[in-house]
């Protein structure tokens, strides 16, 4: 029998869930075919043929743990991820927020941010947008429930591949360019975009964070269940201001009566919503 056909039992998954929930990735939320595929990729590798062995083993091998938790938490990503989003926004979406701002604080939440590259984007281009205005502070939350993404993020030093596609001035005003350890070129994000970001090691709802001004929670949401979805969905309009917006990644919808009466879908292609106003509901 291949492991194609064998069927992940609810009681092996449960000891599965226990198993990454004291790591803070709750399985629960993902869809069924997408965590057998992930778990029958690395028994395959291990020459595994049974769910319970690979759990003794994922018990006992923490570089294993490793392994299969990155495979599951997924952290591809990088600068300025589908560019034409960015271009979007920075066009449509930022002066609007600027006009509308009543304080001098913009608040913007880079939900599943990985290793950095989406937040410190967003903060590249609120910094290119908002520099003549004085007073005006940006502040971006980035959150992943992968310690070592964020321990890679708040670094911020990036291999000279992470960049090459990016515009010279970008790079030329965004980071600067050192050698490693073993003499390769990298890059690090200057201390103007870091200060910028904070972040936090954690699933999306365990915060009760508020008064975003936008929220981008890109390419996390598309392996989980319609019914974790909704949650955050609902988190999010919970956090974001009146009329905030929220960004989507290219792949993602937001399905369900329920999250349509929420949001509404302001430039479809990129993904970009905005927050109903609470007497429409
Ligand atoms: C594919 S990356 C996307 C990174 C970035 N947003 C982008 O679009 O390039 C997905 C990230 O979401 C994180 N993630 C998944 N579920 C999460 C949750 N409930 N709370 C926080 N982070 C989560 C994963 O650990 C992973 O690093």
């Amino acid at each position: 029998m291949s492991l194609n056909d064998l069927t992940l039992d609810p009681n092996i998954m449960a000891e599965f869930n226990k198993v990454f929930a004291s790591y803070g990735l709750d399985l629960a939320r993902y869809k069924p075919a997408f965590i057998k595929r992930r778990l029958d990729r690395r028994m395959r590798i291990l020459n595994i043929s049974e769910y319970s062995k690979y759990l003794l083993t994922l018990r006992d091998d923490r570089k294993e743990f490793e392994e299969i938790f990155a495979s599951l938490s997924i952290n591809v990503t990088n600068f300025f991820r589908d560019s034409a989003v960015f271009d979007r926004f920075q066009l449509s979406i930022l002066p609007k927020i600027l006009s509308d701002l009543r304080d001098n604080k913009i608040r913007v939440w880079s939900a599943g941010c990985a290793s950095g590259e989406e937040p410190y984007s967003i903060a590249m281009m609120f910094k290119q947008a908002t520099e003549k205005i004085s007073n005006l502070k940006v502040e971006i939350i980035a959150n992943d429930v992968n310690k070592f993404a964020i321990e890679f993020a708040q670094r911020g030093i990036y291999p000279a591949k992470s960049v090459e596609s990016l515009p010279v001035n970008v790079i030329s005003n965004n980071f600067q360019q050192r050698n490693s350890a073993d003499n390769n070129v990298e890059y690090e994000v200057i201390s103007t975009i870091k200060n910028m970001v904070t972040f936090k090691v954690g699933d999306i709802l365990s915060y009760a964070i508020q008064y975003f001004d936008v929220i981008f929670c890109r390419n996390v949401l598309i392996y989980y269940e319609k019914e974790a979805q909704e949650l955050i969905f609902t988190k999010f309009y919970n956090g974001l201001k009146e009329s905030g917006y929220l960004v989507l990644g290219m792949d993602e919808t937001m399905f369900g009566r329920r999250c349509q009466k929420l949001f509404n879908p302001l430039m479809a292609r990129e993904r970009i919503y905005q927050k109903v106003l609470p007497q429409n509901n």
